[in-house]
């Protein structure tokens, strides 16, 4: 018999209980031993709920008792969470986390101290809610060099941006939507600013090559600057607006990662996921493209991958897993984002077709007026754009993938 505690009772907490109790027989099976849920940190009132007699509000409680070998944490945000964490490995018992927050800042530092106490630390639906994309990553693509990674991470944003290219719905009425949904993180700021993508491929970076890249290394842009007028004329120029995360190795060693609004082909596989759905793609020099899609956040999604990495680390016990990658320094690893090549959409306030094409040759016009014109630019150093556009009033710059 194992025990188990969980910390955090909140969407994915209790949706990590419902999971256990549902499918217990089967959990139970795969995992070869009898689990149970033992304690269950949460703060708040729980009076009344189905669990209420495991509620436990003092983390000394789960953190001494030698019964306890498997910790699942999901209360998200840094503090406590790293602190409890960490005095978990330490104390030798496993540690399975849905948070991005934690895994993206102290990745390699907990994997190391996992790894140093002969335990594991997972953290399968930390990217992709639901997806199984972290050990498909880590061993069914092992024999892979893997060249790039690029995503729809985040649920909140699809499912914002879909509901504006679809339904013409305002911002703040699906943001709230999205929130009720159980979609949103807590403060939905790192949502729509881009922080909760920006940790996802952070940690999907770290792992495909190796080495810890800080969310504080990145160029992060939102969705917040992002109009229905974008929308619909990058629709009818054949493009869906995305949030992507994406990282490439570059052959200097180094890597471009970044996080902003992105136009996608129609045609593409990553310009058909809608909604709460997250998509991400990876680019291997043997397999190609492999793009793995689901439900990127909400309860039951996230809280599958939870209990399977419990089952995963129940199976585990007693040996270290190889998922691990370690931080060698922020020096002279991630390349300056001007560097970055790419098209760009751009729309430029009171500048004529005549003029904008002179500025940006070669460019495909989509609309000019005297009050606008709309252009897709060819490929350019994402610096140089910034350079010819200063005195400019822009509506918009947006990027242009080929994915
Ligand atoms: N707030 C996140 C999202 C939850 O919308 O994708 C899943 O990590």
């Amino acid at each position: 018999m194992k025990q188990i505690a969980i910390m955090g009772y909140g969407v994915v907490g209790s949706g990590v209980a419902e999971v256990f109790a549902k499918n217990h027989e089967s959990i139970v099976k795969k995992a070869g031993e009898e689990l149970e849920i033992k304690y269950i940190l949460e703060r708040r009132d729980c009076t009344g709920d189905p669990n209420e007699a495991k509620i436990v509000r003092d983390f000394e409680q789960i953190v001494n008792d030698p019964a306890v070998s498997v910790v699942v944490e999901v209360m998200g945000g840094l503090h406590p969470a790293y602190d409890f964490v960490k005095a978990c490995l330490e104390q030798g018992k496993s540690v399975v986390t849905s948070n991005k927050e934690l895994v993206a800042q102290a990745g390699a530092e907990l994997l190391e101290l996992a790894r140093a106490k002969n335990v594991n630390f997972f953290f399968e639906a930390s990217v992709g809610g639901g997806i199984p994309i972290i050990r498909p990553l880590h061993s069914c693509l092992a024999a892979n060099e893997i060249t790039e990674i690029a995503g729809i991470l985040n649920g909140t944003t699809n499912f914002i941006l879909t509901k504006m290219a679809h339904e013409g719905a305002g911002f703040d009425e699906t943001l709230r939507l999205a929130q009720q949904l159980g979609y949103a993180e807590r403060d939905p700021t790192a949502d729509i600013e881009g922080l909760d993508a920006c940790r996802k491929i952070c940690i999907l970076a770290s792992l495909a090559f190796g080495r810890h890249v800080y969310p504080d290394q990145v160029a992060v842009q939102g969705i917040t600057g992002i109009s229905r007028e974008d929308v619909s004329l990058a629709a009818f120029a054949g493009y869906a607006v995305k949030l992507i995360g994406r990282v490439k190795k570059l052959e200097s060693g180094r890597v471009m990662i970044a996080v902003s609004p992105a136009l996608i082909e129609h045609e593409s596989q990553l310009a058909s996921i809608n909604d709460v759905f997250n998509g991400i793609l990876v680019r291997g020099d043997a397999t190609g493209d492999v793009v793995f899609y689901g439900k990127g956040a909400g309860k039951l999604p996230t809280a599958s991958a939870v209990v399977a990495d419990v089952i995963d680390a129940v199976k585990a016990a007693g040996t270290v897993g190889s998922l691990y990658w370690t931080d060698q320094g922020r020096e002279g690893y991630v390349e300056d984002p001007a560097k970055d090549e790419t098209a760009f959409f751009l729309r430029l306030g009171g500048v004529s077709q005549e003029k904008a094409l002179a500025l940006f040759p070669g460019s495909r016009v989509l609309s000019a007026s005297p009050e606008e014109t709309a252009l897709l630019t060819p490929v350019l150093e994402k610096g140089r754009v910034e350079e010819l556009l200063q005195g400019i009033p822009t509506l918009s710059n947006i990027c242009v993938l080929d994915y």
